[in-house]
C-alpha cells in the first residue's frame, strides 16, 4: 500500500502536459479511423462538420474535464466526490428510473440489458456522480482491449514492411495477407501482448519519468514521420484529385447521419468521456492555463487528423484505389497503394506509415490505461507498480479474447453463447461489440455525465474560477475583441459583453449535453434519421 502523505506528482512543465495530452488524443482515432470514416461520409463534408463538432462540443467537454482533475488533485472517482460530496435527489432519480427500466427489459426477457442496467443503477445509488468516475476504471478494458488487438497488428505489419513481406500492388492480394494474418492467434497475441507490454512499461515510471518523458520524445518524431509521407503522396501525379476530395465539401452529403458520426468521432478522438483528459489534467499544478492547452490539444488533434489524410487520400486517389474502403484501407490499401508507386520503395514507406501509427497508438494507449492506473493509486490506495501490473495484466487477459475473436470468433463459442443469451443474437465479434460499445455508449455517456455534473451541479462559477488560475485573462474579456486581437484594448471591455466565459457556460450547460443525447438516442436506435 502507498505510504501516507506522499506529494503528488505534478507534470514537469506546460509542455510536458500538452504533448502527453495531444499524445492521448492522437490515436488510431486519426490515422485508422477517421481517414476511413472520412472516405465513407463523403470526404470534404465531413471534415467540415467534424470541425464544428470539435469546437462547438469537444472544447467545453475537454475544458471541464481538465478543470475537474486539477481542481480536486485526484482520480475521477474522488475527484466527483471530492467537488460533491452528498448523494443528490438527481442521482437517486436516476437510480430509480434505471431500476423500473431493469425491471421493464427483465419482463421483456432481455437479461442482459436488465442486469447491465440494475448494475448501473447500484452503482449510481452507491457511488451518486462519482459514478461518472467509475467509468475511468472500466472503459479502459474495452478500449484497450480491441486498441491492443490493432495496436498489435501496427507493430507486424512494420516488420512485414520492412522484411518485405508487404510487396503486393492490388487491394486483392493485400486482403488476403490481411486475412491470413489477422486468423493466425499465435501472431496475434504475441504483437498485441507486445503492444500492451510497452504500454505498460511507459507507466511504470510514473508521470514525469514515464509518460512526459515519452511524449515530449516520441510526439515530434511522429510530426516528422507524417510530414515525410506527406511530401511523398502529395508529389505524387494525381495527387490534386485526392487533395481536392479532402478540401472540397459537397454541402448535398450533409446528411443527420454525417453530423451524428462525427460527433462520435470527435469524442473518441478527443480521448473525451472516461476521465483520460481529467486524470492528465489532475496531475496538472495551478500555474498552468486551462484554455490555451485546450486549444492547443484540440488544434493538434484535428491538424493530425487532417494530416492523415492528406498522407492518405492523395496517394489512394492517385494509384488510382478506392478511399472509402472501411476499416481495411489503413492496412490493405495503403501497403498496396505504397508498393504500385514503382519507386521500388513500397517497403520503406509501408514501414514508416506503420510505426507512425503505432508510435500514435502507443501514446494513447498510455493515457487510457493510466486512467484506470491513477484511480486504483489514489482511490484504492496502490502503489504505482502493483496498480500498473494489475491494470496490464487485466487488460492482457480481456485483449486476448479479442484478438482470438478476430481470428474466428467460433473459437469462443461460450462467449459467442454468454453473449447471445445476454443481449441476443448478433453477428459481431467481442472485438466489434468492444469498439462500439465504448465507442457508442460509455464515452457519450462519460461526456454527458461531465458536461451535466460543470454546468449544474459542480457550477460554472466554480468551473471558471479554477480556469481563471494560471493567467487564463480571456475568459471575460468580450468574445469579439479576443477574437479581433483588441482584449487588451480598455475601450473594448464592458461588463455586459459577450465573453468566453458566457459562451462557455451556455455551451456547457445546454448544446453539448443536448448533442450528446442526440447522438445516444441515435446510437441506441430510438432516433433514427435519414
Ligand atoms: N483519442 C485516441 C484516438 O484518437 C483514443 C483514446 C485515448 C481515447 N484515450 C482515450 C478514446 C480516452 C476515448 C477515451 O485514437
Amino acid at each position: 500500500m502507498k505510504e501516507k502523505n506522499q506529494v503528488r506528482e505534478h507534470w514537469g512543465g506546460s509542455l510536458g502536459f500538452i504533448l502527453a495530452a495531444a499524445g492521448s488524443a492522437i490515436g488510431l482515432g486519426n490515422l485508422w479511423k477517421f481517414p476511413y470514416v472520412t472516405g465513407q461520409n463523403g470526404g470534404g463534408a465531413f471534415i467540415l462538420v467534424y470541425l464544428l463538432a470539435v469546437l462547438v462540443i469537444g472544447f467545453p467537454v475537454m475544458v471541464c474535464e481538465i478543470a475537474i482533475g486539477r481542481n480536486a488533485q485526484s482520480d475521477p472517482i474522488t475527484a466527483f466526490q471530492k467537488l460533491c460530496p452528498k448523494k443528490t435527489g438527481s442521482t437517486h432519480m436516476t437510480g430509480v428510473l434505471l431500476l423500473l427500466a431493469a425491471c421493464g427489459l427483465f419482463c421483456f426477457g432481455k437479461f442482459g440489458m436488465s442486469g447491465l442496467f440494475f448494475l448501473i443503477a447500484l452503482v449510481i445509488f452507491w457511488y451518486g456522480w462519482a459514478a461518472v468516475g467509475i467509468l475511468s476504471v472500466v472503459t479502459p478494458f474495452f478500449i484497450l482491449s480491441f486498441y491492443g488487438t490493432v495496436g498489435g497488428w501496427t507493430i507486424a505489419y512494420f516488420f512485414k514492411g520492412l522484411f518485405q513481406q508487404l510487396n503486393f500492388t492490388d487491394p486483392d492480394s493485400a486482403k488476403q495477407v490481411f486475412d491470413t494474418f489477422v486468423a493466425t492467434p499465435s501472431h496475434g497475441i504475441f504483437f498485441q501482448l507486445l503492444f500492451t507490454l510497452t504500454t505498460g512499461s511507459v507507466i511504470w515510471f510514473g508521470i514525469k519519468n514515464g509518460i512526459e518523458l515519452a511524449s515530449k520524445f516520441l510526439m515530434p518524431v511522429l510530426l516528422i514521420f507524417i510530414l515525410i509521407l506527406i511530401m511523398r503522396s502529395v508529389t505524387l501525379p494525381g495527387a490534386n484529385a485526392g487533395i481536392s476530395y479532402l478540401l472540397t465539401p459537397d454541402f448535398s452529403q450533409i446528411t443527420p447521419h454525417v453530423f451524428l458520426s462525427a460527433l462520435g468521432q470527435a469524442f473518441f478522438s478527443l480521448s473525451l468521456g472516461m476521465g483520460a483528459i481529467m486524470t492528465y489534467g489532475s496531475y496538472l499544478d495551478s500555474e498552468k492555463n486551462i484554455l490555451s492547452s485546450s486549444l492547443f490539444i484540440i488544434v493538434a488533434d484535428t491538424f493530425f487528423a487532417l494530416l492523415a489524410g492528406l498522407a492518405i487520400f492523395p496517394a489512394v486517389m492517385a494509384m488510382g484505389m478506392e478511399p472509402s474502403a472501411g476499416p481495411g484501407l489503413v492496412f490493405q490499401v495503403m501497403p498496396a497503394t505504397f508498393n504500385s508507386i514503382g519507386d521500388h520503395l513500397g517497403w520503406l514507406w509501408s514501414s514508416i506509415f506503420f510505426f507512425l501509427i503505432f508510435i500514435a497508438a502507443l501514446t494513447s494507449a498510455i493515457s487510457i490505461a493510466e486512467g484506470c492506473v491513477t484511480c486504483l493509486i489514489d482511490h484504492f490506495k496502490f502503489r504505482r507498480k502493483t496498480a500498473v501490473f494489475w491494470t496490464i495484466l487485466l487488460v492482457s487477459v480481456s485483449g486476448i479474447f479479442c484478438t482470438l475473436s478476430v481470428t474466428n470468433w467460433d473459437r469462443l463459442p461460450f462467449l459467442q453463447r454468454g453473449l447471445v443469451w445476454a443481449f441476443g443474437s448478433t453477428n459481431a465479434s467481442l472485438f466489434d461489440l468492444m469498439d462500439q460499445f465504448s465507442s457508442n455508449y460509455m464515452l457519450p455517456l462519460g461526456g454527458l455525465g461531465t458536461s451535466l455534473f460543470v454546468g449544474w451541479q459542480w457550477g460554472m462559477r466554480y468551473a471558471l474560477t479554477e480556469l481563471r488560475k494560471g493567467g487564463s485573462d480571456v475568459t471575460d474579456v468580450n468574445f469579439f475583441a479576443l477574437l479581433a486581437g483588441l482584449k487588451d484594448d480598455p475601450l473594448s471591455k464592458g461588463t455586459h459583453s459577450l465573453t468566453l466565459a458566457l459562451i462557455l457556460g451556455i455551451l456547457i450547460r445546454f448544446i453539448s449535453p443536448i448533442c450528446v443525447i442526440l447522438v445516444f438516442l441515435y446510437n441506441i436506435g430510438w432516433l433514427s434519421l435519414k
